[in-house]
């Protein structure tokens, strides 16, 4: 096991059976091909980094296509039911196409009390999602989380890498906006507060 598993692992091992169809993408294209094998490429010692692959393909990607695990299984020469079991058991990894920008609502006991559902429904509501998922243009995955490490700042929201403190429904819109006239992910906040926070309770 990677000595990363524990900081990453949120959701047991699924069956084996289980990792049929989870991705989209099965053929790459020309590009994509050229891609992977910058990839290949740039890790070094590629036959022991799988994860560093699997995080290189997830950054330029936003999610891990099959066509990849496929390569990376080939590459390495193991089955590429191992490379589904990592892919699957870690959160930072996703097998289906994320939005430019990940959304993730803290639902934890402390943002809970203090109104994180009712963040999350106007969030859902001005996004127009009926539950969290991707938008239809693809800007915004959102996903409800447990406890992001800043209980004292609840309720929470963490865009990208970005931590917004004692969010309330009124301020949920004018949050999203700075993020749909953005091309590129923004780089940190520069709310120290809540960043120091994350830092001191990661
Ligand atoms: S419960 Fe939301 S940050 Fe801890």
């Amino acid at each position: 096991m990677h000595p990363q598993a524990a900081e990453y692992a949120v959701h047991p091992l699924p069956e084996v059976g289980a990792f049929v169809a989870l991705t989209t993408q099965t053929v790459p294209t020309e590009s994509d091909t050229k891609q992977l094998e910058a990839i290949f490429a740039e890790v070094e010692e590629v036959q022991e980094s799988l994860i560093p692959l699997l995080q290189e393909i997830q950054t330029r990607y936003h999610y891990l296509p099959e066509f990849a695990l496929r390569r990376v299984a080939a590459k390495l020469g193991v089955p590429v039911t191992d490379v589904y079991q990592v892919a699957t058991f870690y959160s930072c990894f996703s097998l289906e196409p994320v939005g430019k920008h990940v959304v993730q609502v803290c639902l934890g006991t402390a943002c809970h009390v203090r109104g994180a559902p009712r963040v999350l429904d106007r969030m859902l509501r001005d996004l127009k999602l009926s539950a969290p998922g991707t938008t239809a243009d693809m800007q915004f995955t959102v996903r409800s989380v447990r406890c992001v490490g800043c209980c004292g700042l609840a309720p929470v929201v963490r865009v990208d890498n970005n931590t917004h403190p004692n969010l309330t429904q009124a301020k949920v819109r004018g949050m999203l906006k700075k993020y749909q006239s953005k091309e590129a992910r923004p780089a940190e906040s520069t709310d120290e507060a809540a960043n120091a926070e994350a830092r001191i309770n990661p």
